[in-house]
């Protein structure tokens, strides 16, 4: 596997490939991105990853310098599953100057869940990606289900740009007690670990309760699924999480479902992002 820095090395090195497919990453990586590798793997030849800790997608309270950077460990990683080139550039090289034209997600999707609690979050990630994507040029780019609405925008971002890569995606990989795997996992104490594994219990007992009503002869309302949400947020708060919000939405927009689309059963997803602690942990569902 070969690491590459430079822009122009990188096409250098991926002249006449045009069956490439790309993992785009930060790093710090586990079974969850090595997973995106392996389905990577069976969309495209050559695979390439890449690894940058992107500034533009972390607002002035987060964690850009503790994020955990881990190269030497991520590219034995990434060796070992087969990956053809590691896009590893550092800012200097992305960003030689400041970063002003960007990609403004639509406010209706960027803006509400993830975007309304990290604001700048999904255009800084878009930025990104369209960048990675001019870099790399791939034919195929696969993202996690895990960050579904980052999924979401990306797969948007790449139609209405008409961009000639096709967005794959991964399902969540977990640990045996149901902890989606994250990079933010490592940042818990033994107890809060211990304790997370609750967030998808709680997203799987709403979904629960959600089909329950859903298959009663009275007809779900709107109002039903924000008691229900409501009722999950404190179940969680009992339990000494804050969550930023617990949404019950519709898989093709996520927006909040109206009495007509309850009638007309959409598909519907829970969406959630908690405060265990001081580790923020986001998670998903499908109803
Ligand atoms: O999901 C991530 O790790 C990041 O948001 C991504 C897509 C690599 C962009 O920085």
């Amino acid at each position: 596997m070969k690491i590459v820095t430079d822009i122009h090395e990188l096409r250098d090195h991926l002249r006449g490939q045009n069956r490439a497919s790309f993992v785009p990453t930060m790093g710090n990586l586990h079974e969850g991105h090595l997973s995106l590798i392996r389905i990577a793997r069976q969309h495209g030849d050559p695979v390439i990853a890449s690894i940058f800790v992107n500034r533009l997608q972390f607002g002035p309270n987060e964690d850009f310098d503790k994020y955990p950077r881990t190269l030497e460990e991520d590219a034995s990683k990434l060796e070992k599953e087969g990956v053809y080139v590691l896009f590893a550039p550092t800012e200097r090289v992305l960003y030689p100057e400041p970063q002003e034209y960007r990609v403004d997600p639509p406010k209706q999707l960027g803006d509400i869940l993830e975007g309304e609690f990290r604001p700048g979050f999904f255009k800084g990630v878009c930025t990104v990606v369209l960048k990675l994507f001019s870099c790399v040029q791939p034919k195929v780019a696969v993202f996690g289900k895990k960050d579904y609405q980052q999924l979401m925008i990306i797969r948007q971002m790449a139609q209405q740009f008409a961009l000639p890569v096709d967005i794959v995606a991964g399902e969540t990989i977990r640990a045996e007690d149901g902890l989606a795997l994250s990079s933010r996992n490592s940042f818990l104490s033994t107890e809060e670990r211990k304790e997370a594994p609750q967030l998808q219990i709680a997203l799987q007992n709403l979904r629960h309760e959600i089909q329950t009503l859903q298959s009663s002869s009275l007809a779900l309302t709107p109002n039903q699924l924000m008691i229900l949400e409501q009722k999950v947020i404190e179940t969680l708060k009992d339990r000494g999480w804050a969550a930023d919000y617990i949404a019950i939405r519709k898989r093709t927009n996520l927006l909040a479902p109206n009495a007509e689309d309850l009638a007309s059963k959409e598909e519907l997803v829970i969406l959630t992002a908690a405060k265990l602690g001081k580790t923020r942990l986001i998670d998903n569902l499908e109803v």
